[in-house]
């Protein structure tokens, strides 16, 4: 096996040209010719486009926004620990991580393949092909992996994973699982993502993903962290809802949310279906006041064969609800003064969206603020006193959506309590 860090040490030694030409391959297709900075791992120019039908969505019919797609593919800059990870490999930025890995992802199909070899996607991929935990391992404790003095595989789907939280991908029992992890504020989003999938269980919704509770151990301490089994195989790929925007043009009348509906129904996904999903989501996260349902929170499945959108992706990172970042829980008419970021300001306007005569059979969640805060007492070391308000909270926020479901403009801030 080699080690990441010797091999980015030789290549910044040698004297040949920091350029390098790749191959964008989409599984076994080429699909574009592109000019990288070995060095910084930027996508420079694209020089050519073989199949503009195989391009990725957003990057427009001549692959103008490649170098942007390219970018978002890499850990970003506001990953925890990101800098400290890179200093201690010797990679000059995380797209030259994500450029060793050759780009490969377990998100979907596309990855580089250097001009002068030829590579296969079979051997490669990751949904095939096991890989080793060490990069991941450093992006999520990177002094334990230090201590150890071994060689650090650099190959790894841990290096083409978006998100602020630490992360990285394992295989259990041959399930490839994402954990995430948070050392502070409780670890609350961990126990937070477990809650989420309480609720749609109790509301009957199928199409989330199931997150699980384990603990892993960091700097000697052990934390909270979810699990979510993968939800792309070697058959569908993932494009989020900002992909889809990213080169569409909206015209003033229609609002992004309209646009994305419009949009994926031209891909080929059924309009209604995505609408119920997204009124669903919502409405949930409302419940659980979500601040994060930004467009690369949701998205849709893609059946790279068939070329076609088929459904919306199962719901998932649900994380960053119920003032997990906030030392007091608001309540009552400060509840409807939540600001998100998602196709709304406002939270409480986002309901807005929601057609008349949807429903939710919220008689379901008569327990679920107990069970909520029972997984948080249980899970973490959050005072009993924050996890009865956090459940008060719920409740409070269920009863608003009863109001808002049977007719009232709850956005208007009228008195109801
Ligand atoms: N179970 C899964 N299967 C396949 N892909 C996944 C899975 N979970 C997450 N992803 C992919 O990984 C990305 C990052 O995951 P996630 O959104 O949960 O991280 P995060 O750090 O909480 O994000 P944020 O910065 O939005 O808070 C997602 O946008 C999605 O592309
Ligand atoms: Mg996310």
């Amino acid at each position: 096996m080699s080690d990441i860090r010797e091999e980015l040490q030789m290549k910044r030694k040698s004297p040949e040209p920091r350029t390098g030409f790749y191959v964008l391959k989409h599984k076994d297709k080429d699909v574009a010719m592109v000019q990288v900075d070995i060095g910084t791992g930027r996508l420079e120019y694209v020089l050519a486009v073989y199949l503009p039908e195989e391009l990725p969505f957003g990057c427009g019919p001549d692959g103008k926004y490649l170098p942007e797609w390219w970018k978002f593919r890499a850990i970003p800059n506001s990953r925890k620990g990101l800098r400290q990870v890179l200093s201690r490999i010797g990679a000059e930025t995380s797209q030259a991580l994500l450029l060793y890995s050759y780009g490969l992802s377990l998100t979907d199909h596309y990855w580089m393949q250097p001009v002068d070899r030829e590579l296969y996607w079979d051997d490669l991929n990751f949904y095939k092909n096991d890989f080793s935990e060490d990069l991941g391992n450093l992006l999520t404790d990177s002094e334990e992996t230090e201590r150890k003095g071994l060689k650090l595989s650099g190959l790894s789907p841990s290096a083409s994973v978006n998100g602020d939280m630490k992360k990285k991908w394992v295989i259990r029992d041959g399930v490839r699982f994402l954990l995430k992890v948070n050392i502070n504020h409780y670890s609350q989003q961990s126990v937070n993502e477990v809650i989420a999938c309480r609720m749609h269980e109790r509301l009957g919704w199928k199409n989330y993903v199931s997150y699980r509770l384990e603990t892993i151990k960091i700097g000697g301490l052990q934390y909270p962290c979810s699990l979510s089994p993968l939800f792309t195989s070697e058959k569908t790929e993932f494009v989020s809802a900002y992909q889809i925007l990213m080169d569409y043009k909206i015209s003033n009348a229609m609002s992004l949310y309209e646009a994305l509906i419009l949009r994926v129904s031209e891909k080929g996904a059924a309009a209604e279906k995505v609408r119920r999903q997204m009124e669903y989501t919502i409405m949930t996260d409302f419940i659980l006041s979500n601040t994060d349902r930004h467009l690369n929170n949701m998205g849709f499945l893609y059946d790279s064969e068939q070329r076609c959108l088929m459904d919306m992706a199962p719901i998932f990172d649900t994380g960053n609800i119920l003032f997990y970042d906030q030392d007091v829980i608001p309540h009552r008419k400060n509840l409807l003064d939540i600001e998100v970021n998602s196709f709304s300001r406002r939270e409480a306007e986002m309901l807005r969206y929601v057609r008349k005569g949807t429903a939710l059979d919220l008689s379901r969640l008569r327990d679920f603020p107990d069970e909520a805060k029972a997984l948080l007492l249980h899970n973490t070391e959050m005072p009993e006193e924050r996890a009865g308000e956090i459940a008060e909270m719920i409740r409070e926020k269920t009863e608003y959506l009863s109001m808002f479901l049977n007719g009232k403009k709850i956005w208007k801030r009228e008195r109801y309590w």
